[in-house]
């Protein structure tokens, strides 16, 4: 890797064609909509999605992009509703994003089509956690069994996301059977009758969010640890712009630097 790749745009928009387009992207927390209605919006890899609990109780996620001008649908983060009406003009739509209807000013021409939903993606659910994909991937990642959801931690990162995986990957994990990486955005680590799973959630090229999902305990017990995440990742991008690069410290590390290569 390059500084360069950690620092600059380009590599990110290379990145959101190649690993964020055809990949599992883990997207929050199953128990996060937990009724229907609820709503969860993200910006993963480039790519704004909401995701939603429909009328019937299935759980979806929906590009957040309008079908009249490709303006994000959804603008809150998270919360719950019974349709989505997009904040420009008014276009509306179903759970299942579905077109509803528009203003006559600026309603579609022509009869319903499938070309005014919004945009549906492929949806996975693996042991409480929800991935889509934007592409059509192999199996979804495997976690195997989490105990009971205790809550989630956000914290905002000034680094890019690779900085963020790298060093959950640090040489500390090498060899550990209590730590499983899931390519490219999800980490799960078992402590006795605790899992976490830390979802990297690469915004723009310098703009991660780390969601700390805890089962098994309470997320407050874990926010000092986010905290100090933060603190390490941001001092380690501040390395990589210098042009300082890690080498590579272990198998993991270069498994991740393969499969970007491979992407
Ligand atoms: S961009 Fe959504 S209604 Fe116009």
């Amino acid at each position: 890797m390059k500084p360069e790749d950690y620092s600059q745009g380009d590599a990110f928009q290379v990145e959101k064609r190649t690993v964020f387009s055809r990949e599992w992207l883990p997207v929050c927390a199953e128990v996060q909509l937990a009724k229907p209605g609820d709503f969860f919006t993200a910006t993963v890899g480039g790519w704004g999605v909401v995701a939603v609990r429909d009328q019937a109780g299935a759980v979806r996620v929906l590009r957040n992009a309008c079908r009249h001008q490709n303006m994000p649908v959804v603008g809150t983060p998270a919360g719950n509703c019974e349709s989505f009406r997009c904040r420009f003009h008014g276009w509306t739509y179903d759970l299942a994003g579905k077109f509803l209807s528009a203003p006559p000013p600026v309603a579609p021409a022509g009869p319903k089509s499938a070309d005014h939903d919004l945009q549906s993606l492929a949806v996975a659910s693996e042991a409480g956690m929800l991935f889509f994909s934007m592409g059509e991937p192999a199996a979804a990642p495997r976690l195997g069994a989490l105990p009971a959801y205790g809550g989630t931690l956000s914290t905002d990162i000034a680094c890019n996301w690779k900085v963020a995986v790298e060093h959950l990957l640090g040489e500390k994990r090498e060899g550990s059977p209590d730590f499983s990486w899931h390519w490219p955005l999800l980490a799960l680590r078992r402590a006795g009758s605790l899992a976490i799973v830390e979802q990297i959630v690469p915004q723009t090229f310098l703009r991660t969010r780390l969601l700390t999902h805890v089962f098994g305990g309470s997320a407050d017990e874990h926010k000092q640890a986010s905290g100090t995440i933060r603190h390490v990742c941001e001092r380690l991008q501040a390395d990589r712009t210098a042009g300082r690069m890690p080498e590579d410290t272990g198998a993991l590390l270069t498994e991740f630097h393969r499969r970007l290569a491979s992407d």
